[in-house]
């Protein structure tokens, strides 16, 4: 099978998209110079050229795309071609406009923008079809093409009555009967039974709350109708070309579209990455998605798309320094990525996206900012050997597409108790730790990891419930967070007390959910006070437990809920629950005392991580980023080199400010 590997056997892939349609032909020649100048070595070509290569039906122009693949092949510059489907030409949404989608209040959308199709539309389907075969027929044999890229960023949902009659047919696979689906949404409730299969839309607008097993049926289905347009167009593909990888770039924790069911189906995962330099949190939210992308792949991946300085589809778009645009790029290495690739090559001066930054902006090559893109080509160069390096993690966190679906159906006991906040809130400590970890699912075979963290698992099913149950009886840990085990697997909140497919094991039966009123409560010992972790506070939410043989680690203390406990865990200290959300300085105190208690160290070679900087530990090589305004003077357990320069470390090394090395150990 085609894998990432076969693209980087001579070390990190380097560039990005290249929109050669935008630019008359002089500049494709400057293009390739800069190119080879800035030590690009693969480029993202034909994303959105559906309407030059068929500007009309059945009409295929290909050779401006030849001279394009020609002058790269010339130029030494490898081509991930991709298929144009992700912006279908005018002449198509006029011919069909049931090609276009329809949003949920049954409005069909227009074109003039990009992703303006329908993924159930016969018609396009039919289209993309034919125009991937044709681009597959063309290329499949030319020298440059290394990878398929198939759309972008697939992730539209429609809700036009050709994807209701594609939903009726996807539930009728799965429930066979609709008294099986009336059993396993709950239909008894609100008039909701239907008497024949016709009678089911899409969750469409309506004047009050909609079903939550409703519209919970109807992402995964969206999600698996998107899956078929993929495969429709792989599968042209592979009909001409079984040696190249196929990919599709995927958008982080995108809540359209449920990427671990695809992972199987992507030759190469691949993840276009934003993170906003303005927001103090996003180093930690770009990790933590990293580490879900090599999860998803088993490995390395692949950075299809970042910015190398500021986007345009922000209300106020704050630049990168070129020091910031450096850690971005390398934090996705120091994840797993086996490469670095922008959105874009050069700046479109026209278009939506005349703002977004490029690897060579408006101003030109002679630039501060493309300086930094030749250097950050230089760097990624002298880093060849980190390509095909593993991250070991001891850890894995638990994230799951349908549970944070239903998590975040309205009407629920809260609306501040989200998904992705809790999962970073927990993961946070053991990045800024340095410790690895894995994004797995709840079925995931979990035996090689000695701690498993489930923050907000709200959704659970009875195989997921079974494997983590069995990932217990054979002495894993397992750290469940609030609110967490719910509901089963058609989003029916179980009945008995919660957590119920764990309070046998757990020793303690939850009873009611108890939102808190605006401010904060404490959070003290419990059988041992004062407690191991210390004192806190707790908001938001708490629970009210009954123990029966677990220990207490935390009470609260004050509110409506004094005394009861916050924080327990079985007697074999292997299952713990935490009912609320505590301040930042107690979860990881907590967090880091399980880490410890399971014997999980860091694999990095620091003997401290000191504030403000980033550590990430991938194969050998130990990456530093300094987010500080000064220089960070890091200890060292071990001899090391920097990589990038040669010179050797011990038992310090400085980190600039704002400045990123990678190490390795030197060798004794
Ligand atoms: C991505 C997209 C690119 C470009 C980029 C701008 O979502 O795939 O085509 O639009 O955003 O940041």
């Amino acid at each position: 099978m085609p894998t990432l590997a076969d693209l980087t056997s001579r070390g990190l892939v380097y560039g990005g998209d290249y929109n050669p349609e935008q630019w008359e032909r002089a500049t494709w020649r400057e293009d390739v110079a800069a190119m080879q100048a800035a030590r690009v070595t693969m480029v993202t070509v034909g994303v959105f050229s559906w309407a030059l290569l068929e500007p009309e039906r059945d009409r295929f122009e290909p050779g401006w795309m030849d001279e394009v693949l020609d002058l790269l092949h010339e130029g030494g510059i490898a081509v991930d071609l991709a298929t144009p489907t992700a912006s279908p030409p005018p002449w198509l949404a006029t011919e069909d406009p049931q090609t276009l989608p329809v949003d949920a209040s049954g409005r069909r959308l227009h074109h003039g923008s990009r992703t303006h199709y329908c993924p159930t539309s016969p018609t396009y389907r039919e289209r993309a079809r034919a125009i991937t075969s044709r681009i597959a027929e063309r290329w499949a044999d030319h020298p440059a093409v290394v990878m398929w890229h198939v759309n972008n960023e697939l992730g539209t949902t429609c809700w036009c009555p050709r994807c209701a009659a594609s939903f009726r047919a996807w539930l009728q696979r799965r429930y066979g009967t609709l008294e099986r689906l009336a059993a396993s949404w709950g239909t008894a409730v609100w008039s909701q039974r239907y008497s024949s299969w016709e009678q089911i839309a899409p969750p469409l607008h309506a004047p009050y709350l909609l079903h939550p097993a409703h519209t919970l049926d109807y992402r995964r289905f969206v999600s698996d109708a998107l899956l078929e347009l993929y495969r429709a167009e792989r599968d042209e593909i592979r009909a001409v070309d079984t040696s190249r990888p196929v990919t599709t770039n995927f958008m982080g924790f995108f809540p359209g579209v449920d990427y671990r069911s695809w992972a199987g189906d992507i030759d190469v995962i691949s993840d276009d990455s934003y993170p906003d330099p303005a927001d103090p949190q996003a180093p930690v939210a770009a990790a933590l998605t990293h580490d879900l992308m090599r999860s998803l792949a088993g490995g390395p991946w692949l950075l299809m798309e970042q910015a190398t300085s500021a986007v345009s589809w922000r209300g106020h778009n704050v630049p990168k320094t070129t020091a910031r645009m450096r850690q971005d790029a390398l934090r996705a290495v120091a994840h797993g990525s086996d490469g670095v690739l922008s959105f874009q090559w050069r700046a479109s001066p026209t278009g939506p996206e005349r703002f977004h930054s490029a690897m060579v902006p408006h101003a030109g090559t002679e630039t501060r900012l493309h300086r930094a893109v030749q250097q950050l080509g230089r760097d990624l160069a002298s880093l060849a050997e980190v390509a095909g390096t593993e991250v070991q993690a001891d850890v894995a966190i638990v994230f799951d597409w349908s549970s944070w679906w239903a998590a975040e159906e309205p009407a629920t006991p809260t609306d501040r108790l989200r998904v992705l906040p809790q999962l970073r809130a927990w993961y946070r400590p053991l990045w800024e730790a340095g410790i690895g970890v894995d994004v797995v699912a709840p079925t995931s075979d979990l035996q090689r990891y000695r701690l498993v963290l489930a923050p907000q698992l709200y959704l659970l099913d009875d195989d997921g419930a079974a494997n983590l149950r069995g990932y217990l009886d054979a002495g894993g840990c397992l750290a469940l967070g609030p609110f967490s085990a719910v509901a089963d697997g058609h989003a029916r909140v179980r009945t008995g007390g919660f957590p119920v497919p764990f309070a046998d094991l757990l020793g303690a039966e939850g009873e009611e959910w108890w939102p808190l009123p605006d401010g904060t409560v404490g959070l003290v010992g419990g059988d041992h006070a004062p407690a191991p972790v210390g004192h806190g506070q707790a908001s938001v939410w708490a629970e009210r437990l009954r123990m029966t043989t677990a220990m207490c680690d935390l009470r609260f203390a004050g509110g409506d809920l004094d005394g009861e406990p916050a924080l327990v865990h079985s007697r074999d200290g292997r299952l713990h629950y935490l009912a609320t959300i505590p301040d930042a300085g107690l979860l990881r105190r907590w967090l880091l005392q399980l880490v410890d208690r399971r014997g999980i160290g860091p694999t990095h070679p620091l003997a401290r991580v000191p504030s403000d900087l980033e550590v990430a530990q991938r194969g050998p090589f130990t990456f530093l980023l300094n987010h500080s305004d000064a220089a960070l003077e890091v200890p060292l357990r071990s001899v090391c080199v920097d990589v990038l320069t040669g010179s050797t470390h011990h038992p310090h090394v400085t980190v600039p400010r704002s400045g990123t090395l990678v190490l390795r150990k030197a060798p004794s």
